[in-house]
């Protein structure tokens, strides 16, 4: 073993990350650029020349078999294989009669083709076509088109064949201006695997833009760079995809300036967010709040069936609960929806944009107190649901004031019964959620979140670590302790049938 092998083994991995970022080696990702006009004048760009002279160099060197393989116009002397990759091509040929027929897109000058080739023994016939930027397609069309690997500059140049079965994104989504649009595009072909491989991904519900450095040893150049919503590209793939697997980059991970190292724990407090584990009492200051709504609407989701309609779907939190024939996401056009982009439809808060009776099941979370004309809206979604429909509908009693100014109503059990039973409602099963002494902790948690919430995030959740979380755990364990009182509550839930 060499001294830098054992090093690298015995060193921590934090140690190592500091090495990488003062040598300049590791990739970094800085900047919050508002827009990706912003982003390109920021960065030097993926069109400098220099890229392209410095891939076609390298790409030369495996040609001639001088370096097993090229990556972003590195050269590797020893042979690395992309496995999953890989098993999705043979998966993909296997299914296909041993056909494969790859379409690449920014596969630059084929080094994902050439990496791969050693394990495609075999199948026939091989159709690899690299769609890039013009440059690229003129520099591969000069040197390395062969019959099996062509280049071209768009998809519409592609020869019309309908038998393409595998679209490979392989570190390229994060280089386009509107990778989800790009997605859609893609989903119209006839391919049946899409493989998205080597993109950075974060855990909240927006898109992150910044721009990207590559280490100082292979190029000195930066480019505009997404760090997508995982949440968000999963519900976008659900649209047109069944996913098969998720495997965490073979390269390892970076991390942005702004403290990224925390990556793991970020993931696990937004996996706390809606569906907290006991543990969760300590990274999320709602625990008493979402775990009740959570379980309740658990439970009543299977009295939801066909086709659903969310309205005020906001990151569609609850989807995963819901096996109905359809799920829709509604929400009103604002600007916070419209960056979330995770809703199906839009609207003006008046007429829904769909048929008289389009729907059998609506769900309705957390939003009600923020529809400023509740009889036309439950008007509406008496009109979208067809008669015997049902409605789960969930709605604070007691909460702080939130979203303003957008917040305009508290309900009790009788106004909200009765505004249903006016509208066309059966009420078929009323809830009151947090009705115990559990609800007072959870207020108390409302309190001390926001008064004492400050502008560093390390700093909050050492709060909620330490305060709020044992406020929430003693609230719970009294909860079950203490007599229930049905005349103070949190939430309410309603399930209603369309007449
Ligand atoms: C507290 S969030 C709840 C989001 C989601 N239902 C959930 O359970 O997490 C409130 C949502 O209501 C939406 N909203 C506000 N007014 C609305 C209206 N008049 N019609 C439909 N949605 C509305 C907001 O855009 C936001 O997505």
């Amino acid at each position: 073993m060499s001294a830098r092998t054992l090093a690298r083994s015995l060193a921590p991995p934090i140690v190592l990350d500091l090495f990488r970022r003062w040598s300049g080696r590791s990739l970094r990702f800085s900047g919050n650029p508002s827009s990706w006009d912003q982003a390109i004048r920021m960065s030097s760009g993926y069109s400098d020349p220099s890229i392209l002279e410095r891939v076609l160099m390298a790409t030369r060197a495996v040609a001639s078999g001088q370096a097993r393989y090229e990556r972003d116009g590195m050269l590797f002397d020893k042979p690395t294989f992309p496995f999953p990759v890989l098993a999705a091509l043979l998966r993909a040929a296997a299914r296909d009669a041993n056909h494969l027929d790859v379409i690449d897109f920014g596969g630059s000058l084929g080094s994902t083709y050439r990496q791969c080739l050693p394990f495609l023994n075999g199948l026939s016939p091989i159709r690899w076509s690299v769609i890039e930027q013009a440059s690229f397609v003129e520099a591969g069309r000069n040197e390395f088109t062969t019959d099996e690997l062509k280049f071209f500059a768009s998809l519409d140049d592609l020869p019309q064949r309908g038998s393409e079965s595998v679209v490979l994104l392989s570190s390229v989504l994060q280089y386009l201006d509107d990778p989800l649009g790009r997605l859609r595009e893609l989903a119209k072909m006839s391919a049946g695997h899409l493989v998205i491989d080597r993109t950075p991904l974060n855990e909240s519900a927006v898109d992150r833009l910044c721009i990207q450095h590559v280490p100082k040893h292979i190029y000195a150049a930066s480019y505009p760079c997404w760090i997508l919503s995982r949440p968000k590209l999963l519900d976008q793939l659900s649209r047109n995809w069944r996913l098969v697997a998720e495997y965490p980059c073979p390269e390892g991970s970076a991390h942005t300036e702004d403290g990224l190292p925390f990556a793991s724990l970020r993931r696990y407090v937004h996996g706390q967010q809606f569906n907290p584990s006991l543990l969760g009492a300590l990274v999320n200051p709602f625990f008493l709040a979402r775990r009740e709504l959570w379980c309740a609407i658990a439970a009543a989701s299977s009295d939801m069936r066909g086709r659903l309609l969310d309205v005020g779907c906001g990151t569609k939190p609850y989807r995963e609960l819901f096996s109905t024939d359809t799920y829709v996401g509604l929400d009103i056009d604002s600007q916070s929806s419209r960056s979330r982009n995770t809703a199906d439809a839009y609207y003006d808060g008046g007429r829904f944009p769909f048929e008289d009776g389009a729907f059998n099941a609506v769900l309705c979370n957390q939003v009600f107190e923020h529809v400023f004309n509740p009889q036309e809206f439950l008007s509406e979604i008496r009109r979208v649901l067809a008669v015997g429909g049902r409605l789960l509908l969930t709605v604070p009693f007691v909460w702080d004031e939130h979203e303003q100014p957008y917040d305009y109503a508290r309900y009790s059990s009788f106004g909200l019964k009765a505004l249903l039973t006016q509208h066309g409602f059966r009420i078929v099963r009323h809830q009151k959620l947090l009705a115990d002494v559990s609800v007072i902790f959870q207020l108390l948690n409302a309190y001390l979140f926001k008064t004492m919430r400050t502008r560093s995030p390390f700093f909050n959740m050492i709060v909620t670590a330490l305060i709020l979380g044992p406020v929430s755990l003693l609230g719970l364990v009294l909860g079950t302790l203490l007599p229930k009182n049905e005349d103070l509550y949190l939430d309410q839930l309603v399930i209603a049938e369309r007449l």
